[in-house]
């Protein structure tokens, strides 16, 4: 037999990929990891925490094992080493939220093809616009994604020990990165420019984590509000480029270019595409993902900050990856 000859398991995979954001989302918010780490190994003791069916439990736990997310030993079930880090629950890198907000997004997808066909959201399905409800489900959820990669940052800009340090947070979100920063540098103060519903769950986070005093918010939209001029070390951009489009990227450079002091540095965060449009995978299938929400946004590659971030000022210009699908800009 000619073990070269393709196979159609992969493709009955990923047609049947809505049984996968299902399976994990369901076990998610039923809190089955967190179970499981706590030492519940069997269907019937799982279906008793979680307060769900032992049919149902038998089938997720199934279900997971399938996935690669929970090993079967002698009859008894835990959690891999992958989902012990980042599906249980209460860990700073938990994603056990944001696969649970997920499962709700599948439905969106049956516009795929009419969204292909126009180039842009159906049915008002954009979310770049004021005040959009959207983002308070996506913030928190999306938080553990940034934790890891605010520590890499902090590293790479050497900002526990930078003194007094002042940060601006362009749709800073969840509040993720300032709070971060404050907690390892006492003498920082951050600002986080975002909607106002947005900013309220941002002051929650910060406030949590005992450093909301130097913590300041402003309310509105980043296209239209000013910002003050040479006023800032750090600028963060993270996870914002892949709604905006290429004008809308180089205006916004351009922006916090003027709010940066000398020697400031402008970090991005997002999924960056290769050149030749080759890779890494996760950005370039998240662009469906952009064309599905966004009028303008996309996955943009390295050679498009540049050329931005060229225009918009800034000299000096590196990549850094982080062991996840996002990937750091800094530009000063
Ligand atoms: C994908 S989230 C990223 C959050 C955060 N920076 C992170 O990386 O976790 C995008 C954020 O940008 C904010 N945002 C989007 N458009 C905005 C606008 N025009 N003005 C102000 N904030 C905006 C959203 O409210 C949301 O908090």
């Amino acid at each position: 037999m000619n073990t070269h000859q393709p196979t159609p398991d992969r493709i009955m995979h990923l047609a049947n990929g809505y049984w996968a954001t299902g399976i994990l989302g369901a076990a998610a918010g039923h809190s089955l990891f967190t179970h499981l780490e706590a030492g519940a190994d069997t269907a019937d003791e799982l279906a008793t925490r979680a307060g769900i069916s032992v049919r149902g439990a038998q089938t997720l736990l199934d279900g997971l094992v399938g996935l690669g997310l929970v090993e079967m030993h002698d009859g008894r079930y835990r959690n891999t080493a992958e989902a012990t880090t980042y599906l249980v629950e209460g860990k700073p890198t938990s994603l056990s939220e944001f696969a649970t907000l997920k499962m709700t997004h599948m439905g969106a997808l049956v516009d795929l093809p009419e969204v292909v066909r126009t180039g842009g959201p159906v049915r008002n399905a954009a979310v770049e616009v004021a005040d959009n409800p959207h983002w308070e489900k996506v913030v928190t959820a999306i938080a553990a994604q940034s934790t890891p990669v605010t520590a890499i940052v902090a590293e790479l800009l050497g900002l526990a020990d930078a003194g007094e340090v002042s940060i601006l947070d362009l749709g800073g979100g969840s509040g993720i990165f300032s709070a971060t920063w404050l907690g390892l540098n006492p003498a920082a103060r951050a600002t986080q420019l975002d909607w106002a519903p947005i900013n309220a769950i941002a002051r929650r986070l910060v406030a949590e984590r005992g450093v909301a005093d130097r913590f300041t918010c402003i309310d509105g939209d980043f296209h239209r509000v000013e910002v003050e001029t040479a006023a800032y070390d750090v600028v963060v951009y993270s996870h914002v480029a892949h709604q905006e489009g290429p004008e809308d990227n180089t205006t916004l450079f351009a922006k916090v270019r003027g709010a940066l002091r000398p020697g400031g540095t402008l970090v991005v965060c997002d999924y960056v595409v290769d050149d030749d449009r080759s890779g890494p995978s996760f950005p370039l299938i998240f662009a469906a993902e952009m064309l599905l929400k966004s009028k303008r946004g996309g996955t943009w590659r390295r050679a498009d900050y540049q050329a931005w971030l060229a225009k918009a000022g800034f000299e000096d210009v590196t990549f850094h990856s982080t062991r996840s699908p996002t990937t750091v800009v800094l530009a000063r």
